[in-house]
C-alpha cells in the first residue's frame, strides 16, 4: 500500500516536471508567435493570421497526430511555422502536444 502511494507520488511529480518543461519550451520557442495562451494575439500572429489554437473547435478538429506533424515537419501552408524535428526531441514534441491540449479554453 505504502509503495503504491509512493509510486503514484513519484509519477505525479514526474508528470508535473514534464508539464513544467513543456511550458518552458512553449515560452522559449512558441510564445513569440502563438502568444502565451495560444491565441496568437502577437505581431506575427496577426500578420500571418495564425489560428487561435485555444479554440475548442480547433482543438476538436485536430488529432494529436496532426498537431505532432505540424510541429515536427512545419506547415505546408506557411513557412513561418518551421519544422522542429531537428531542434526538439520526439519526447519534447509530444510534451508540446500535451501542453497545447491544456491551452483549450474552458
Ligand atoms: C515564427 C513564428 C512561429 C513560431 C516561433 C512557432 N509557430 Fe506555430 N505557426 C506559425 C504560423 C504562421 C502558423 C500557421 C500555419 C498555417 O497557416 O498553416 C503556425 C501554426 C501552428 C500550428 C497549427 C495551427 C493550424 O493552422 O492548424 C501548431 C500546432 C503550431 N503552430 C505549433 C507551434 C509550436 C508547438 C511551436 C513551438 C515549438 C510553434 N508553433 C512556433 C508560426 C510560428
Amino acid at each position: 500500500m505504502r509503495s503504491v502511494l509512493l509510486l503514484s507520488l513519484t509519477l505525479a511529480t514526474a508528470a508535473q516536471a514534464a508539464d513544467e518543461a513543456a511550458a518552458e519550451l512553449w515560452t522559449a520557442k512558441c510564445k513569440s508567435c502563438h502568444g502565451p495562451d495560444g491565441r496568437a494575439q502577437t505581431q506575427m500572429g496577426k500578420k500571418e493570421s495564425i489560428v487561435d489554437i485555444s479554440q475548442p473547435a480547433w482543438q476538436q478538429a485536430q488529432t494529436d497526430a496532426d498537431i505532432r506533424e505540424v510541429i515536427a515537419d512545419g506547415s505546408p501552408r506557411n513557412k513561418k511555422m518551421k519544422a522542429y524535428k531537428d531542434k526538439l526531441t520526439p519526447e519534447q514534441i509530444d510534451s508540446l502536444v500535451t501542453y497545447i491540449r491544456t491551452l483549450k479554453k474552458g
